[in-house]
C-alpha cells in the first residue's frame, strides 16, 4: 500500500515542478527571455574542407557502401571534424570547425545527407553554433540546406546554407565548398 501512494506524491509533485516552470502569460517569455531583442538575418560565408587523405584526415571513413551501390555510394557514411576558413586556402584564417557526419542516402544518384554543427571560434561568435540538416546532391552547382538551430549567439537560429563546390581533387578526394550561411536570429 506505501508504494503506489508514494509514487503517485512524487507525480504530483513533478507535475507542480513542471507547471511552475512555464510562465504563464507570453510576455512573460518574451521579457525575460529575449529582452527587447529583434530578429535580425546575418550573413556570412566560410569554405569548408573535407579532407580525407594524409596523415591527418579531418573526414574519416565510417562505412562503406555494399558492393552493388558503388556507383551512388549509397550506404556511405563519413565522420567530419572539417577546417571552416575564411577564404578558399586552408592556409587562410580558421573561423571554426564543421563537425558532425554525412552519408550517401540515394541510390540513384550522389546525395548526401548533411548534419553537422558549425562550431566558431572568432570574435564575438566564439562559442557559438548553427546545426546544418539537409540534402546535398552534391553535383548539382548549388544545394541548398536549411539551418534549423543554433547555440550562443545563433539561438533561435533558422534559415539556410546554399553549398558550392569550390574545389575537388579526383587523385585525393579532398574537396573545398563554398558555404554562404543565411540565419535569422536575435
Ligand atoms: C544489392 O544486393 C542485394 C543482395 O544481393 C539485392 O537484394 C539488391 O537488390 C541489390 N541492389 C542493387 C541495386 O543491385
Ligand atoms: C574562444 O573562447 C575560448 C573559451 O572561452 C578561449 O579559450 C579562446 O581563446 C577564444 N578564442 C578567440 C579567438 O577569441
Amino acid at each position: 500500500m506505501a508504494k503506489p501512494i508514494s509514487f503517485f506524491f512524487l507525480l504530483v509533485s513533478s507535475l507542480t515542478l513542471t507547471l511552475t516552470l512555464i510562465p504563464t502569460k507570453g510576455e512573460a517569455l518574451d521579457q525575460g527571455f529575449l529582452g527587447n531583442k529583434k530578429e535580425k538575418l546575418t550573413h556570412f560565408r566560410a569554405y569548408w574542407h573535407d579532407i580525407v587523405n594524409g596523415q591527418d584526415p579531418s573526414s574519416v571513413l565510417i562505412m562503406n557502401p555494399p558492393k552493388n551501390y558503388s556507383s551512388t555510394g549509397f550506404g556511405l557514411v563519413r565522420m567530419i571534424d572539417n577546417p571552416l576558413t575564411l577564404g578558399p586556402k586552408l592556409s587562410s584564417k580558421m573561423v571554426g570547425r564543421a563537425q558532425g557526419l554525412y552519408a550517401a542516402s540515394s541510390k540513384e544518384e550522389v546525395g548526401l545527407l548533411m548534419a553537422m554543427n558549425f562550431a566558431f571560434f572568432d570574435g564575438k561568435y566564439n562559442g557559438s553554433t548553427i546545426t546544418v540538416f539537409g540534402r546535398n546532391p552534391v553535383f548539382e552547382k548549388v544545394r541548398e540546406m536549411p539551418v534549423i538551430g543554433g547555440s550562443g549567439l545563433f539561438r533561435f537560429a533558422r534559415g539556410y546554407v546554399q553549398a558550392r563546390t569550390h574545389e575537388f581533387d579526383t587523385k585525393t578526394g579532398n574537396a573545398v565548398v563554398e558555404y554562404n550561411c543565411y540565419v535569422l536570429h536575435y
